[in-house]
């Protein structure tokens, strides 16, 4: 049975939120921890949707998964009986194509299906094909599927030509294993490519440079167990922090790496808000309505497009005249009709909305259009006049765990219902007033 949100608007956001482990980094993590033979224990995963997708496709390959805890599993790869993702699996979980890296390494060869596009556009992966390539491999694609192949994976250079995240991480994993250096240039420098090449170095994996532009590995012959705990979730992190100044609220956001939220902390403090930093905690306040600005979503360390539409609607309720650019994906900005049914005043241009702020949004019945869209409307929803209905909620719990849990804890007036329950609505009202 599909569920929505209810939310009524105008709470305060105030107290503090634990931040979940980083789906993004999850996921190459329990791609590569399928390379040894050994058994790997990941803990700090967040419980999410996309993650119990892919521990459900490894499983698919043979490989043994133990759940140890709603954070912790236990993975054995030493049963892989079977090469092939098949399209049910790439269209659920994008990112099961790191399995083509992860098992091209390990033994020389792989069939994933090609993933399509998506919600937020095109997304070709040439740059990874053209990285298993120059390692060796020979790529076709047939019938739908990629299939590679070695005799055996011999260190390259690889230039990339766009910055890919998904590249990076894919050819690091088909790297790690092969004979000789493996130089990537104009690599991605996402916190979570860095935590997957630590999470290889810990299996005994060479990888130099991850975090910068130019990463070298060195092969090794094989890999080891392991015990690693994921980093924060970045992108969680600044929802909330988005949330806590969007509401007008004072969130203490606890378990983050603040360093790798200083694009938003910059762009927060810009507009007005208060970010204080601790060790491995923020804490953001906002008492008077924020201001505009302009910003370009770019690799890392630039402003991250997957806080775009966050940042977006943030700015739908700041004074003035705002612009964000778009330059990863070309059909990110599907959300804007929804929050224009809200209230806001947002015309999309080629790649760049012009905001023009509005004291005000009220409440709607609004569909999640993917998953970071989805969270930015909640919290549009949060800040509205009035009651909101979001429904496509599936969205939005491919990466956040337990959101309306962690976002009630804060004070917000929302509920998780079924989307044909009138009675439920009824009961919501009554009770919240
Ligand atoms: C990852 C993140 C996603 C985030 C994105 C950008 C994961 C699982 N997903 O996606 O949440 O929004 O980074 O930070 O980590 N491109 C090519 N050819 C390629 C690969 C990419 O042209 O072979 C283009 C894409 O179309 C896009 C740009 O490069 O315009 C960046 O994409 P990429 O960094 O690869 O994104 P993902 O890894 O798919």
């Amino acid at each position: 049975m599909e569920n929505q949100y209810i939310i009524k608007g105008g709470a305060c956001l105030k107290g503090e939120v634990t931040i979940s482990g980083a789906k993004n980094a999850a996921l190459g993590i329990l791609a590569a921890a399928i390379m040894t033979d050994e058994t790997v224990v990941i803990d700090n995963l967040p419980n999410v949707r996309d993650i119990n997708v892919l521990l459900t496709a490894i499983e698919g390959i043979g490989a043994t998964v133990k759940r140890i805890g709603p954070h912790e599993v236990a993975i054995n790869g030493s049963t892989i009986n079977n090469m092939t993702i098949d399209y049910d699996s790439i269209k659920k979980i994008r990112a099961s194509y790191y399995l083509l890296g992860a098992l091209l390494g390990k033994y020389q060869k792989a069939q994933v299906a090609l993933p399509g596009g998506c919600d937020i556009g095109s997304r070709p992966i040439d740059q990874h094909l053209k990285g298993f390539r120059a390692l060796g491999a020979t790529v076709n694609i047939e019938y739908g599927m990629i299939n590679t192949c070695a005799e055996s994976l011999i260190g390259s250079h690889i230039f990339l030509d766009v910055v890919s995240v998904g590249a990076t991480i894919n050819i690091m994993l088909a790297s790690c294993l092969a004979e000789g250096k493996t130089v990537i240039e104009n690599a991605a420098k996402e916190p979570h490519i860095v935590d997957v090449a630590n999470f290889l170095n810990s299996m005994g994996a060479n990888i130099k440079g991850a975090g910068t532009d130019k990463i070298r590995i060195n092969g090794v012959e094989k890999l080891h167990a392991t015990e690693y705990s994921i980093i924060p979730d970045q992108i969680e992190a600044g929802t909330f922090m988005v949330a806590a100044a969007a509401t007008k609220g004072d969130v203490l956001i606890r378990n983050v790496i603040p360093q790798h939220l200083e694009a938003i902390s910059v762009k927060l403090i810009e507009i007005g808000a208060t970010v204080e930093e601790f060790d491995d905690a923020v804490r953001v306040t906002a008492d008077h309505r924020l201001r505009h600005t302009q910003i370009k979503t770019l690799p890392h360390p630039g402003f991250p497009t997957d806080m775009q539409p966050q940042i977006a609607t943030l700015l739908a309720l700041s004074e003035g005249t705002s612009t964000v650019t778009e330059s990863i994906f070309e059909n990110r900005f599907k959300y804007v009709d929804e929050l224009a049914r809200m209230g806001a005043n947002i015309k999309v241009e080629g790649n760049v909305a012009i905001i023009e702020g509005v004291t005000e949004l009220t409440g709607a019945a609004i569909s999640a259009p993917d998953l970071r869209a989805g969270a930015a409307l909640v919290v549009a929803a949060l800040v509205a006049d009035g009651y909101s209905t979001i429904d496509s909620i599936r969205y939005i719990e491919r990466g956040y765990e337990c959101f309306e849990e962690k976002l009630r804890g804060l004070g917000a007036v929302m509920e998780k219902i079924s989307i044909d329950d009138e009675r439920a609505v009824q009961k919501f009202k009554l009770k919240v007033g």
